[in-house]
């Protein structure tokens, strides 16, 4: 399997989003091997990630979605995907519905908390309801302590959908799922 593509860009200004391609893998290795990254991009305890399982990843996801790297300050700075959701819990909370996820991780950690993170979410979610005509889009598995992801989500107009509350002895307690309907976006 490899990496499936797309022809999509997406633009806000300085920022960027373009097709992922197999000639990524470098700087995607990079911030998959990024302790302090994954601490907050994953649930587990991860801290490092081997090239084919990272690229076994990032293969499987773009067979049912669109992968970008974002790129600013004319450089890669971060990937983020918009993807059919693959959930239990939020398919068969929403049957019949078009259900998307958003999924996105500023590798270059210089970079956070300077509104790169919202206008991603804020051009997926454009994406996802102009041009996929979605139903919802959501963020799922945001942990509690990762509060620069809950609060980017919140601004561009998610709200919380559901708490997952997570085994003793993990790095959250509990984690969000956050929610935008089409209906929401529009008005
Ligand atoms: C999560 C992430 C995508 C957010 O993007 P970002 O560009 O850093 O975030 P933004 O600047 O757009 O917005 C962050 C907001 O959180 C606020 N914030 C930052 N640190 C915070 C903290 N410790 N506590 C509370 N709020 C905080 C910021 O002030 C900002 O809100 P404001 O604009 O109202 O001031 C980015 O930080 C990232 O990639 N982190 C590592 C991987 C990750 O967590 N991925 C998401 C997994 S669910």
């Amino acid at each position: 399997m490899i990496l499936q593509t797309h022809t999509h860009v997406l633009h806000d200004h300085d920022l960027t989003l373009r097709p992922m391609t197999e000639a990524d893998w470098d700087i995607l290795l990079a911030w998959n091997n990024d302790p302090e990254v994954l601490y907050y991009a994953e649930g587990d305890d991860i801290t490092s990630r081997s090239l084919d399982d990272m690229q076994a990843i990032y293969r499987f996801v773009s067979q049912s979605g669109f992968c970008f790297v974002m790129e600013a300050i004319g450089q890669p700075v971060g990937e983020c995907w918009l993807q059919q959701m693959n959930l239990e819990r939020i398919q068969q909370k929403y049957p019949h519905a078009d259900c998307r996820r958003i999924d996105l991780m500023i590798g270059e950690k210089g970079l956070w908390g300077q509104g790169y993170g919202t206008r991603t979410i804020r051009l997926l979610v454009r994406f996802a309801f102009e041009q996929e005509r979605a139903d919802y889009v959501f963020g799922c598995d945001i942990a509690d302590y990762n509060l620069r992801s809950q609060k980017a989500f919140q601004k561009v107009g998610f709200s919380l959908d559901t708490t997952i509350l997570q085994s003793a002895g993990g790095k959250a307690q509990a984690c969000f799922d956050y929610v935008l309907s089409r209906a929401d976006f529009s008005s």
